[in-house]
């Protein structure tokens, strides 16, 4: 027999993100994303899902360009503060202790103790229910080379802690 679920359930585990957007030094954003994914590789671009009201949504809407960083499980409780303060109420750098760094490309910054980004180009938004779906080209990719040649390390994006968050919203534990 089969039952009716929530879909998203099933979707899991999905990886974490902290995508920045706006411009290095007027105070720019970060937001916690895991709704991101690849869609194409040549050319490369990803395609990341953000509600509507977001300030982050407006911020790359505006400015046509966001970075996708990758956090480890050490910065969880940053991950947590994105995802759960609004960049219309705070300055989240300031507000999670993370270091701005200038981007290669975009104007937006780079979270520094993430270890890697993705520098994208928006080339196409959507309408997509409560959220608005950003379809970008990927400019520049980097990381660490410790990393990347070594243990990448990247369990957090697999873990428990997303699945709980959206879980609170549907009204589960
Ligand atoms: C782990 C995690 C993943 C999240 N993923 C998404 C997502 O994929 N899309 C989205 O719209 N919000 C997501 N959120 C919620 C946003 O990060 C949150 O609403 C944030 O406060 C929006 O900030 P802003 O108003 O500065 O854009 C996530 C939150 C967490 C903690």
């Amino acid at each position: 027999m089969k039952i009716d679920v929530e879909y998203l359930e099933f979707m899991w585990p999905m990886r974490h993100f902290l995508i920045t957007c706006g411009v290095m030094g007027e105070r720019p954003d970060i937001v916690a994303v895991s709704f991101c994914m690849p869609v194409s590789k040549e050319p490369p671009l990803v395609a990341c899902a953000i509600a509507t009201g977001a300030h982050s949504a407006g911020l790359i809407e505006t400015h046509r360009e966001f970075v996708v960083n990758v956090p480890q499980e050490e910065l969880k409780r940053q991950v947590y503060y994105c995802g759960s303060h609004s960049g219309s109420q705070v300055d989240k750098f300031e507000g999670a202790g993370l270091t701005p760094k200038p981007a290669r490309r975009v104007k937006a910054p780079i979270v520094d103790e993430c270890v890697a980004h993705m520098e994208c180009l928006v080339r196409q938004v959507v309408a997509a229910g409560d959220k608005k779906l950003f379809i970008a080209e990927v400019g520049e990719a980097y990381a660490e080379e410790s990393l990347a040649k070594g243990d990448r390390k990247f369990s957090f994006a697999l873990g428990e802690f997303p699945a709980h968050i959206y879980g609170s919203r549907f009204g589960k534990k």
